[in-house]
């Protein structure tokens, strides 16, 4: 039998232990007109009563957003990077609590939420050293006839209000990757939370409030994502818009933005190539972890793996055998590896995927059922690239394994594709493995390890219908503010 948790009750400010939350506006907690109940992917337990912000009152965290602007754009530096320190020092003395809370709100297995929280300590903490840093550069602008005598030098102003609008698989992490170099570089912020994982953005703005950003500074609303996410998109206050999620969401905050900002983070399907003579002791962990981590709900998730035909058979029993090790189960148990999809319809998905890829003549190795809500790792072997497994992002513990005669087959193979955010290469070839770096259509090229890595810091965003624009707090800072020149004529 599976055991429960309960959500305890009943603090009385808008805290994390509360059952029915509220809206963060203007650094105050505010009740809303309607409520929806959130429930534990898990386990179907109720967790807690979610607000519906109205248009309204998504409008009113604008204004608040808006009139916060010019405290947040006059604050030193110094004192954005120790809001920031504090931030995250609060968040690594509440580091359990946090974890649970991504834990049960995204069925996500407490050892990989403890590791999002680490992550989103350190994105804070890279945060607060970037706020020292928002620097430009001195131009001599002799360098061209008619410039004599003027030097320039570039700085960078905040932009004002940013709209994040995050997804439910890092519910931390990825809302840290919006809001640290935002505040970071003199921004206020309006959050709308993916509707499944709101309570670690309420638990963020308890932290923020302790750690002394002024009110107004950072507004979360949460409900119907059209409903706020619409109004936040298509204000005029709000001159940024930074998204995760898929691309069909984010095509059309593109086409409704206007001139606003936007950087969009889009997912993938993102693959690995396996040369030949590579040595899969180290590698077969590696590629499991990658494939199946967080179910594979994660946009850089290895779903595609193009393995040398001299060790595909190696390669696909060890790493079947792999696979089959993993335990399914509660996800606020230690021993679990994998545990329900974040909402039915996402089972049904996965399942008639997988189904499909079968009809079109794939193999299944391993997996290809789902119990309580939970997909058993799936290893589909020689799959058509047509296939939704392999062309659309899967966003499910399902992976690929296909054969190739040569690395050149593979590369056209992960280059097939609408998506370009990471791609990998295990090779023991210098020279093949710059070929890929060369070739490869994609954001980020990994050598000798799965796409799947990321640190927080490191740019991180894709090309294609991956996206546009690029995360890692000094990169996002350069999405979030504008370049100012000054031109000094000293004649
Ligand atoms: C994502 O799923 O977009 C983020 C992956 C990560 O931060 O590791």
């Amino acid at each position: 039998m599976r055991s429960h948790p309960q959500p305890q009750s009943n603090r009385t400010k808008g805290g994390s232990a509360k059952v029915k939350k509220q809206l963060y506006i203007g650094g105050k907690w505010v009740d809303s007109g309607a409520y929806a109940p959130l429930y534990s992917p898990y386990s179907g337990v109720l967790l807690a009563e979610i607000p519906l912000a109205t248009k309204e009152e998504t409008e009113r965290a604008i204004a608040a957003a808006y009139e916060a602007k010019t405290v947040m754009a006059s604050m030193p530096a110094h004192k954005r990077a120790s809001i920031l320190e504090k931030l995250s020092q609060l968040l690594a003395e509440r580091a359990d609590e946090a974890a649970s809370l991504i834990s049960l709100e995204a069925a996500k297995p407490i050892k990989a939420a403890r590791t999002e929280v680490d992550r989103t300590i350190q994105t804070y903490k890279f945060a607060a050293e970037e706020a020292k840093r928002v620097t430009g550069e001195m131009i001599p602008l002799d360098a061209a006839p008619g410039g004599e005598g003027r030097i320039a030098y570039t700085m960078r102003e905040p932009l004002g209000v940013i709209g994040a609008i995050t997804p439910f698989n890092f519910p931390m992490n990825l809302v840290a990757h919006k809001v640290g170099p935002a505040i970071a570089s003199g921004n206020t912020v309006v959050l709308k939370p993916a509707s499944q994982t709101p309570l670690s953005a309420y638990f963020l703005a308890e932290l923020l409030e302790e750690a002394g950003l002024p009110a107004g500074a950072f507004n979360v609303v949460t409900g119907s994502g059209a409903a706020i996410g619409d109004v936040i998109v298509q204000d005029e206050r709000v001159k940024a818009i930074s998204f995760t999620g898929s691309p069909q969401v984010g095509i059309g905050i593109r086409s409704r933005a206007g001139l606003k900002r936007v950087a969009l983070e889009l997912g993938s399907n993102s693959a690995l190539i396996v040369d030949k003579e590579v040595p899969l002791a180290k590698l077969i962990p590696r590629c499991v972890q990658g494939a199946f981590a967080y179910q594979g709900q994660v946009c850089i998730s290895l779903q595609r793996i193009y393995v040398h035909s001299e060790i595909f058979e190696d390669f696909v029993e060890q790493f079947t055998a792999a696979a089959s090790q993993l335990r399914l189960g509660d996800p606020l148990d230690p021993n679990t590896d994998l545990s329900a999809m974040i909402t039915k319809q996402d089972t049904a998905r996965a399942l008639a995927w997988i189904e499909e890829a079968v009809q079109q003549g794939a193999q299944l190795a391993y997996g290809g059922t789902a119990a309580s809500g939970m997909v058993l790792p799936t290893v589909l072997l020689e799959v058509d690239r047509t296939a939704k497994v392999s062309c659309e992002e899967v966003f499910a513990p399902i992976v690929i394994i296909n054969r190739i005669q040569d690395v050149g087959e593979g590369i056209a193979s992960i280059n097939d594709s609408r998506y370009g955010l990471h791609a990998g290469i295990y090779t023991n070839n210098i020279h093949t493995a710059f070929e890929a770096v060369e070739k490869l259509h994609v954001g980020g090229v990994l050598i000798n390890d799965i796409p799947t890595f990321r640190v927080d810091h490191m740019p991180y965003g894709g090309v294609k219908e991956s996206g546009i624009g690029r995360e890692g707090v000094k990169y996002a800072i350069e999405e979030m503010t504008e370049l100012k020149t000054v031109i000094i004529n000293r004649t």
